[in-house]
């Protein structure tokens, strides 16, 4: 068997293996199984990569190999439950980075002859490389600066928007056609790129921080194309199939977000150019506040209780001290079910992640469509830290920004605890009339004291 033949079969081992990788990640109790295959899918990858191309000297490969995996590791490790959907845009930004010095070292190390010998189309796949390269990084770094508070949160909206974004495309389709037709001038290679960069800034920098989470996943699946093409343009199998699994993964979470927020694609992206959306009608009531000890009497009685949990249990911490009063709850006889919105949180699987680290058992979790049909079977639905993915205005307030999105009808169970510091609104910054509901109890505090403080009930 020759060489060649054994890297190009390493190579379907590799897609292989991120294949199943990506299926055992799409259930939590194969997940932590499945990013590990994935991993060892991509360590097979680089490896044979490097036997099959005509190394010169692996003195920088190392360098670079220990530097990234030792700040990799240390970030892995580091870095807080909350904070990883700006870590994912940064690593986004690096692969289209990466996507696009590789198309940029595939041109400027050709010499004349080369140049003149070389095939249209792989121009073509560097132009690609080039611009969806530029626009992943530079979107990626503003969607990071937006989540991680560097930058502000809100849409950068301006007189000229749509103008400049409209030139972006024009300048794109021009300065590429020059590149493609006359690759040899490094100045329409620079020009490419730096369109594509300040494509990315602008496209980014407008749409509003609410909408940052879909953004990323959509850079996610830009940055697979970006390095499907660099796959193409130097003539690697395992860069075009790991660049179109990306793409199509990042693709299909993006449609799944936007569904769940009942949302087009093109109305996230284009949110800056709208007119700025109106807070609906006026609610009022009033807010009845419960202490503690009080709800307890009710949990005590309950034979059915709900958990809800939102983006305020990932910012409490509160998953541990969750699944602690639900075996306390258990142990009192009472069943204990979770509904689990497709936004809740901050990232696509946020509570599921967390819950899982609670060791909250997979069937216990349901999903808002299993759950809002038998709603009024519970005698208390608690909402931890849960806003937006409970608000009723998204049913019944047709003037509100967040009328249509579907949600987790907990306003519908017999007794409904909030727990959470204030009656502020939520992530979509619209007012949540499900605070006055007759049935609703609001347990104010940090969850986790709530909830620690509850559990201290049940032991007393
Ligand atoms: P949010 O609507 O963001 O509400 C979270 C609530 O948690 C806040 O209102 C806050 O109220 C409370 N909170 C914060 N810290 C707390 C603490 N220490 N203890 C108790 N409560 C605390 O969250 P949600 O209901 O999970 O909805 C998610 C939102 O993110 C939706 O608008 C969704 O569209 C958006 N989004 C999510 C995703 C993904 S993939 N998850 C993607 C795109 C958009 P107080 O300040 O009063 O405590």
């Amino acid at each position: 068997m020759t060489l060649e033949i054994l890297i190009n079969l390493a190579y379907v081992v590799a897609a292989g293996l991120f294949i199943l990788g990506l299926k055992l990640l799409s259930h939590p109790s194969t997940a932590r199984k499945g990013n590990l295959v994935s991993a060892v899918g991509m360590l097979v990858a680089v490896i044979v990569t490097l036997l099959d191309q005509h190394i010169i000297s692996y003195h920088y490969i190392f360098i670079g190999v220990l530097i990234g995996g030792l700040y990799g590791a240390w970030k892995a490790r580091s870095v807080q439950m909350t904070q990883m959907p700006e870590m994912v845009s940064l690593f986004n930004g690096f692969g289209g980075a990466a996507s696009l010095l590789l198309g940029w070292a595939t041109v400027s190390s050709m010499d004349s002859e080369v140049l003149a010998s070389t095939h249209f189309f792989i121009f073509v796949t560097v132009l690609l490389t080039l611009l969806i390269g530029g626009v992943t990084f530079s979107g990626s770094v503003i969607a990071w600066g937006k989540l991680s508070g560097k930058l502000s949160s809100k849409a950068l909206i301006f007189t000229g928007l749509r103008e400049l974004s409209l030139l972006h495309i024009v300048a794109m389709a021009a300065v590429g056609f020059l590149f493609v037709n006359e690759p040899s001038n490094m100045l329409w290679l620079y020009c490419t790129i730096a369109i594509g960069l300040s494509f990315g800034l602008w496209a980014t920098i407008s749409i509003g921080g609410a909408d940052m989470p879909v953004v990323i996943a959509l850079l996610n699946s830009y940055s697979g194309i970006a390095a499907s093409a660099a796959g193409l343009a130097v003539g690697n199998t395992i860069l075009i199939v790991t660049g179109l699994l990306v793409g199509a993964s990042g693709l299909i979470l993006t449609n799944i977000m936007c569904k769940a927020m009942n949302r087009s694609l093109m109305n996230v992206l284009l949110s800056g150019f709208s007119k700025p959306v109106e807070q609906g009608e006026a609610i009022s009531g009033e807010i009845k506040v419960l202490s503690a000890q009080d709800a307890f009497y009710v949990l005590e009685a309950a034979q059915a209780v709900l958990v809800v949990p939102g983006y305020g249990m990932a910012v409490a911490q509160a998953q541990h001290a969750v699944r602690e009063l639900h075996i306390l709850l258990e142990e009192n006889g009472c069943t204990v079910d979770y509904a689990i919105h497709a936004v809740a949180g901050r990232m696509p699987g946020h509570m599921n992640v967390l819950l899982a680290e609670a060791d909250v058992p997979y069937d216990q979790l349901y999903e808002m469509d299993d759950v809002n049909p038998r709603m009024e079977n519970y005698d208390v639905a608690i909402v931890i830290g849960a806003n937006d993915v409970v608000n009723p205005a998204a049913k019944e307030m047709k003037g509100s920004p967040i009328y249509g999105m579907p949600v987790i009808e907990a306003y519908r169970a017999k007794t409904v605890f909030v727990l959470k510091r204030s009656a502020n609104a939520g992530f979509a910054g619209v007012d949540n009339p499900l605070f006055f509901r007759e049935n609703t109890r609001m347990i104010l505090g940090d969850a986790k004291d709530t909830i620690n403080s509850l559990i201290r009930e049940f032991g007393d």
